[in-house]
């Protein structure tokens, strides 16, 4: 039942994965913050968000979207923005990707928020443990050998060890909002010397970064680059930013990183230089198919630390800052001022 007037928030956090749900002190907070004129409609329905994937919507979602004001989901569904009525103003996103779905409705003038830099803290902590590991050699010994208690020095003493310190090497950062800055702030604690690249360099370079660059000098940059890591938006422009042409142009040795989404990267032409030993690794979160299908050549080297979609766990914290994000956004939202961070559907992110 909606009274006229009356403002509706929909939260829908149910998440099936412990890790992301909604706790209940949250939900209370987001009851007990409630602005004057709004009302709070909390699905129970669980969703399920995965990787790229919005979550399918509940019927619960479903009937309540056409009153609602606002709405706080992980992600859009096609199918709830198409249930989206004349009074939806605000959608925020408890992920920091944009969809399709939430293009198209702030192309329509409704506003649209995501969790942009809301992972970088553990992103930038998986970033630095997968580049320490293969430059420190944690992948060197052989299963085989391992399985067997063969102590061998060899992989890390031999005349092409691929054993590198932190201070001797050059890492090129693609995107430099929250997850960027936040590894350039490690890389460079460990000595690394950083140059980042971003969409309007005048913006300038975070603590950590030695230099800043637009993309079109990533053809220059790249063969400098000991390491490079993928952490900018999947747009128009950035769709295979780091194609087969761009991957060859890294050094023998380099690094590939990719915690933005998979479509940034050609996947095959990174296997294939990874295969032929062209490239020390890689450290890869997000793919251009996800689930990763079994048959992916990725699987089964040693040489690239994979994991699925999950590199901005952090069951501890998550809930802590979203909430703090989503209260302080609706607050302002409830005020009629503008949106930090609200997405420009000209740019894509
Ligand atoms: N693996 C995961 O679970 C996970 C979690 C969170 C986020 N992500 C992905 O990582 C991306 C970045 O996250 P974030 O939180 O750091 O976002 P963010 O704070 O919005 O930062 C995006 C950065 O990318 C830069 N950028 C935009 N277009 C570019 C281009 N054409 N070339 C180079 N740089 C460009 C932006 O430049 P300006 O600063 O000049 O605008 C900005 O510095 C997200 O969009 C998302 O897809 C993945």
């Amino acid at each position: 039942v909606t009274v006229p007037g009356e403002a509706v928030l929909v939260v829908d956090c149910a998440e099936a994965q412990p890790a992301w749900r909604i706790p209940d002190a949250a939900v209370a907070a987001i009851r007990a913050s409630a602005p004057a004129g709004w009302r709070v409609h909390v699905v129970s329905a669980p969703t399920d968000a995965m990787g790229d994937a919005p979550p399918p919507p509940s019927d619960e979602v479903l009937a309540v979207m056409p009153v609602a004001r606002a709405y706080f989901g992980f992600g859009l569904a096609p199918a709830l923005a198409a249930r989206a009525g004349a009074a939806l103003a605000w959608v925020h996103s408890g992920t920091a990707g944009v969809g399709k779905p939430m293009l198209e409705l702030a192309a329509r003038g409704v506003t649209v928020t995501t969790s942009a830099g809301l992972y970088a803290e553990p992103i930038a902590d998986w970033v630095l443990a997968g580049v320490l590991a293969l430059w420190r050699g944690f992948d060197l010994l052989p299963a085989a050998g391992r399985a067997a208690g063969v102590w061998s020095r060899a992989p890390w003493t031999g005349a092409v060890s691929p054993v590198r310190e932190a201070a001797e090497c050059r890492a090129l950062v693609v995107g430099l909002g929250g997850i960027g800055a936040a590894v350039a702030r490690r890389l460079a604690a460990c000595g690394t010397v950083v140059t980042g690249v971003r969409r309007r360099p005048a913006l300038g370079s975070p603590a950590g970064v030695a230099r800043v660059v637009g993309p079109e000098a990533l053809d220059t940059e790249l063969p400098l680059a000991d390491l490079v890591v993928v952490a900018a938006p999947l747009t128009a422009q950035t769709k295979r930013l780091l194609d087969g042409r761009r991957l060859a142009l890294l050094p023998p040795g380099a690094i590939v990183v990719n915690v933005a989404r998979g479509a940034l990267v050609e996947e095959a032409a990174l296997a294939d230089l990874l295969a032929a030993g062209r490239l020390r690794g890689a450290v890869l979160d997000v793919f251009e198919r996800e689930p990763l299908p079994p048959a992916s050549p990725l699987w089964r080297m040693p040489q690239v630390w994979l994991t699925p979609h999950v590199a901005g766990v952090s069951p501890r914290r998550y809930w802590e800052r979203s909430l703090a994000r989503f209260l302080d956004l609706w607050a302002r939202h409830a005020a009629g001022v503008p949106l930090p961070g609200a997405i420009d559907p000209a740019e894509g992110y």
